[in-house]
């Protein structure tokens, strides 16, 4: 039987860390230095974990991190999860959030191994803006490369995710707008959300949704298109049909009414929500030896315990109880 919350929420997507490591330093991300590290689990534990949440009817599944391709073995885990039967026979749609880094030269391999499609972490088009924010020089020519590569590589639709900070790169909407067009990419702008390491969080330094609708306009006039209820992305194209734009508005439009989202940390914890104040200890279960059925029985109780919502910039407010590296974005 299907994965449903006391909400009444279908639960189809799963998203799976497989590190905590990161060589980047983005400003909404990560701390300046180096930060605290979970534990990485060996492959076969992460594919057992999902060949039993895929058996109660996950149908996606999304590799994050941390950064996901620093871990040696990515292409052959990729190979084994395509071989994941999904309960109504549909191929399991798999995909990869990934900051570009060392992508060009993975993503054919990661295509052929049976990845459908990634998104590519990029918060500036201008080669000292993308440095400030990630924190290490010299990364933008890798990152470009990589999103043209895995267009190449047919890992489509190809999206880009712009995390908008403001005093960082407000300024980078329209110009991404162009990117959008040019590169036949879809650009996601973000909502900056307290996740960070930093502590650099308010709502003072969060873009909108509104402004960014507004100031895309002021470039070309941009319409919204239907999206499906549980995406996060709220969809626009341009006027002339080019270029897709996507707008993720988790603190001036929250869309927890039609999460369909459930998480897996690098250290085989469940996580219930991005914002959850505690985890659920699925690998815990599994050194103590529990079959495949128990585990299935432990994940629909914690699926049971799925927050109804989060409660950004609200004053009863509580951080989650990890920052978004250790949980997976
Ligand atoms: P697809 O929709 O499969 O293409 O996945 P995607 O990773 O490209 O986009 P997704 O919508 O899954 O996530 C993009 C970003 O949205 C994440 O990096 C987060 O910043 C944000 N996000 C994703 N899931 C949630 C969620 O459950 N709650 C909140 N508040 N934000 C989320
Ligand atoms: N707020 C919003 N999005 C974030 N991401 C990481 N940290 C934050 C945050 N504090 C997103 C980035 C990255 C993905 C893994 O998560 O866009 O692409």
């Amino acid at each position: 039987m299907a994965l449903i919350d006391k909400f009444g929420r279908p639960i189809t997507d799963l998203r799976i860390s497989i590190t905590d490591h990161c060589n980047y330093k983005c400003v909404y991300c990560r701390t300046g230095n180096e930060g605290a590290l979970y534990a990485d689990l060996p492959f076969s534990e992460y594919l057992r974990m999902t060949r039993i949440l895929v058996g109660l009817g996950i149908k996606k599944v999304r590799i994050t991190g941390g950064e996901p391709l620093l871990r040696k073995g990515v292409i052959d885990f990729v190979r084994e999860l395509s071989k994941l039967p999904t309960v109504d026979g549909d191929p399991l749609d798999i995909a990869m959030t990934t900051n570009g880094h060392l992508l060009a030269d993975m993503a054919h391999p990661l295509k052929e191994a049976g990845l459908n499609r990634v998104t590519v972490s990029m918060d500036a088009v201008d080669p000292d803006r993308f440095a400030r924010i990630t924190r290490v020089p010299n990364g933008y020519d890798n990152v470009l490369a990589s999103i043209r590569a895995a267009k190449r590589a047919g890992l489509e639709p190809v999206k880009v995710n712009c995390v908008l900070m403001r005093g960082f790169n407000e300024d980078q909407i329209i110009p991404f707008g162009m990117f959008a067009r040019e590169e036949g990419v879809i650009v996601r702008f973000i909502e900056f959300m307290p996740l960070e390491e930093d502590r650099v969080w308010s709502p003072e330094v969060v873009v909108t949704l509104d402004e960014i609708v507004q100031r895309m306009n002021e470039y070309r006039p941009f319409v919204e298109i239907p999206h499906e209820r549980s995406e996060t992305a709220r969809r626009y194209r341009f006027d002339d049909g080019v270029g897709e734009i996507g707008i993720i508005a988790p603190v001036s439009h929250p869309f927890c009414g039609h999460c369909s989202r459930i998480r897996i940390t690098s250290d085989g914890k469940i996580r219930t929500c991005l914002f959850s104040i505690w985890d659920h200890d699925l690998h815990g279960q599994m050194r103590r030896g529990a079959s495949d059925d128990e585990l299935a029985e432990f994940i629909r109780g914690v699926v049971q315990k799925k927050e109804q919502r989060h409660h950004i910039g609200e004053p009863d407010f509580v951080p989650a109880s990890r920052t978004m590296v250790h949980i997976g974005g």
